[in-house]
């Protein structure tokens, strides 16, 4: 394993694969056969969609609906979030822009894996391990004080401040209705996130073209390591999947839809009652596709582990305490394995 000072082999990025006209992909894409999109069972259902104006018409009932999607499903895509249209499809342009910046522009920015801020290629520092075809720009955005913005596309910083505000808006409106359908506090979590401190960062992702779809994936399996994600799909091109039982369910957007999952960290919190699902991303021959993950995660310090009154003689506390940043500091070393992670942290406790 390399350190967590750098990476381990020279980074290639993804999209000059894409661009070289080869039509075989290197064999550090190529994913063992269990793990092709091709080998996989495929269903026709979707995640449920949940208006969040129901909060103000219809409370119960959407509460209730958003209590299932948390604990059948670990995902959901938020209607009528408040967000205004507008908005989000700048967001979601800006970053196509970025992305389509000469390559000498974007490796001004190349990351490392000690922070993980600015433009990669690869997650995780295994050697040798089978990549993902992807490139991505990562941001810490809360409670940091300075963020590595890109200077280009110049007006990418306003939009994504403005844009940022709404997402901790939607954070602690969400977190609120996590804690009351769980029987807690209103604040509870939004507490055991550190309150105001609560953290954001993102990942803006870029999944090129790809000459053969069948063999890799655009991100292996993997469930979310903090608390909860705020994904906005591209709506041209679908490639979320996510794992229900043994299926995979490819996620079909909704117009201006944000796609909502919990993470492990809220897993943890709620002692297993809500779901952090793994899921996956599929590339496509003939389009790139684009989209903006942001993390809505407790502080780095905030010891996490399952809140006392879910702990129960019947339901005794499944995980160990754990501050978010060992936590994490283990997920970036191992790059997204899925659940797995998870398991093996369990036991080493
Ligand atoms: C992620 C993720 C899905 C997508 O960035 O963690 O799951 O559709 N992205 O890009
Ligand atoms: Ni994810």
């Amino acid at each position: 394993m390399g350190s967590m000072g750098d990476w381990p082999e020279p980074v290639v990025c993804v999209q000059s694969l894409s661009e070289s006209g080869n039509h075989v992909i290197p064999d550090q894409y190529i994913k063992p056969p269990p793990e092709r999109p091709s080998t996989c069972n495929l269903t026709d259902t979707n995640i449920p969609i949940i208006d969040l104006a129901g909060l103000v018409d219809s409370r119960e009932e959407t509460m209730s609906r958003i209590l299932e999607a948390c604990r059948e499903w670990g995902f959901f895509q938020l209607v009528n979030h408040g967000v205004k249209t507008d908005l989000v499809d700048r967001v979601r342009e800006i970053w196509r822009e970025f992305f389509h910046e000469p390559m000498d522009v974007k490796k001004k920015y190349a990351n490392s894996p000690k922070t993980y801020e600015g433009f990669g290629s690869r997650l995780g520092v295994e050697k040798g391990a089978i990549l993902d075809w992807s490139d991505y720009y990562y941001l810490n955005y809360h409670p940091f004080g300075h963020t590595k913005w890109p200077a280009d596309p110049p007006y990418l910083r306003d939009v994504m401040e403005e844009y940022s505000k709404e997402i901790l808006r939607l954070g602690e409106v969400l977190l609120k209705v996590f804690s009351r359908n769980l029987g807690l506090k209103e604040d509870c979590l939004q507490n055991a996130f550190g309150g105001k401190d609560a953290g954001a960062c993102l990942r803006a992702n870029y999944y090129p073209k790809c000459p053969q779809p069948d063999l890799t994936l655009g991100l292996s399996s993997h469930s979310d390591p903090g608390g909860m994600t705020f994904l906005l799909p591209d709506m041209r091109v679908s490639g979320l999947q996510i794992r229900k039982d043994d299926q995979w369910i490819t996620v079909k957007p909704e117009p201006n839809g944000i796609i909502v999952n919990i993470g492990d960290q809220l897993q943890v919190l709620s002692n297993a009652i809500y779901k952090s699902v793994e899921h996956r991303v599929v590339v496509n021959p003939d389009e790139e596709r684009v989209s903006l993950a942001y993390f809505y995660n407790p502080r780095n310090d905030m010891l996490i582990q399952p809140v006392s009154e879910l702990v129960t003689s019947n339901r005794p506390a499944l995980y160990p305490p754990m501050t978010f940043e060992e936590y994490r500091r283990f997920i970036r070393t191992k790059g997204p394995k899925g659940k797995l992670q998870v398991d093996s942290l369990k036991s080493q406790n």
